[in-house]
């Protein structure tokens, strides 16, 4: 397995990781007001149960994108860093440091919300190609 801190002989790749996940934070949250402000097209016409799978589903896959990153920065500050996001502006050191709870959040980030992600976008990309390919109900005409 490659474990990202064998690269640490340079910090590009764990300062590009950081950096992109604190802009992946802005979108998520920039994709979640504009979902909240607009209207989705009605649901597919399928059992209460399956509505009610699907809709569980996307709200988890939402909490996933954002508690993710938010966990990444916590582990990162507790730990006593700053993050440089593309050399465009830095999220200060906001709390005291605490090595605890950097290692807490570092739990979460990697073994506990990450697969979580890995588990959810699994279930979503199958249930996908179940509705287009067996169902065949063209569910992809609404990501268009
Ligand atoms: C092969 C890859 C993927 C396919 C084919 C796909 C397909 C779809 C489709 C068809 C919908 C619309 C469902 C509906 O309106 O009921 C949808 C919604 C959604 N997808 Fe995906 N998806 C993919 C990957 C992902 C990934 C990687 C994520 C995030 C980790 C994701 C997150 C979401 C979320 C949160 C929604 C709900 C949108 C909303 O109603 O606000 N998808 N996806
Ligand atoms: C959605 C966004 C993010 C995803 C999907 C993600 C994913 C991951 C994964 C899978 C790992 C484990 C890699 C490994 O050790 O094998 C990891 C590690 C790490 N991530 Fe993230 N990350 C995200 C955002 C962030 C952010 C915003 C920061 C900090 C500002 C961050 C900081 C770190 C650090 C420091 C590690 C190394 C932890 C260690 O040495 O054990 N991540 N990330």
């Amino acid at each position: 397995m490659i474990l990202l801190y064998d690269n640490l002989d340079s910090k590009v790749y764990i300062g590009l990781h950081k950096a992109f996940g604190v802009s992946l934070l802005f979108w998520t949250i920039a994709r979640v007001i504009s979902r909240v402000f607009t209207k989705a097209p009605p649901a597919v016409v399928m059992p209460k149960w399956q509505v009610f799978i699907s809709h569980l589903s996307h709200f988890v896959l939402y909490a996933l994108l954002i508690a993710m990153p938010i966990a990444g920065l916590l582990m990162t500050v507790y730990g006593g860093r700053a993050v440089d996001v593309f050399g465009l502006f830095q999220i200060p050191v906001f709390v005291t440091p605490d090595r605890g709870l950097a290692r807490l959040y570092n739990d979460w980030h990697t073994d506990v919300l990450w697969p979580m992600l890995i588990a959810f976008t699994l279930l979503h990309i199958a249930a996908a190609l179940h509705h287009q390919f067996i169902k065949k109900d063209n569910i992809m005409a609404r990501i268009k």
